[in-house]
């Protein structure tokens, strides 16, 4: 299975690195592309480099490249996720501007009909926002916003950002064990 992992730059950027770690340790190939904002609040948030992200991953592709395999929808993969996905970057996708690699890999997503799942982080959310993501949503995409929830009863940081991570494996297919799933409590 071939995964692209678009990043880019809203916070939150532990969740791709939780992903990033997970489809390795499951040696799922996963193809890394970071906007230049994503690459500074990595560093902000995480205290990492873009290159200990890319180290995770099985390749990475720079994200002004738009000569690269992945600018066309002959370069086959399984599915592409955005996590985080930054109002920006959704308001792009949701217009059909394809003015970087990121972008442009969504578009593909949408006209060739392969999985995206768009993992947006913002709040409030606005009216525009909420449209483009309504607009996403209708032209195919899947939107599971960065919202952990609570009835996993999570202990630490970690165990928020797993119960994120495992909804956005689930929907790619892969099994895993990063939470238990809700099961009503014996009465
Ligand atoms: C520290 C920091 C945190 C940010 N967090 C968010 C966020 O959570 N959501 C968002 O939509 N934009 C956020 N932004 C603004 C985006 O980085 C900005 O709109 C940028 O143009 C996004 O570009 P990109 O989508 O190409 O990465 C943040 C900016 C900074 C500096």
């Amino acid at each position: 299975m071939r995964i692209v992992v678009g990043i880019t730059g809203a916070s939150g950027m532990i969740y791709a690195w939780r992903l990033l770690e997970v489809l390795r340790e499951k040696k799922i190939e996963s193809y890394v592309i970071m906007t230049h904002p994503a690459q500074k609040i990595l560093r902000h948030e995480l205290s990492l480099e873009p290159d200990e992200v890319y180290r995770l991953a099985t390749e990475h592709f720079e994200v002004d490249d738009l000569t690269s395999p992945a600018a066309s929808g002959s370069w086959i993969f399984d599915a592409m996720t955005i996590v985080p996905c930054s109002m920006a970057s959704a308001s792009a996708i949701a217009c059909g501007l394809s003015k970087n690699l990121l972008l442009r890999v969504a578009d593909i997503c949408l006209k060739e009909g392969r999985p995206l799942i768009v993992v947006p982080r913002e709040t409030p959310l606005n009216t525009i926002h909420l449209e483009n993501l309504l607009r996403l949503s209708r032209a195919g995409a899947l939107i599971i916003p960065a919202c952990p929830a609570f009835y996993h009863n999570p202990q630490r940081i970690q165990d928020l950002v797993d119960f994120l991570v495992g909804r956005i494996l689930q929907r790619l297919g892969v099994d895993h064990d990063l939470f238990r799933p809700w099961r009503s409590p014996p009465t």
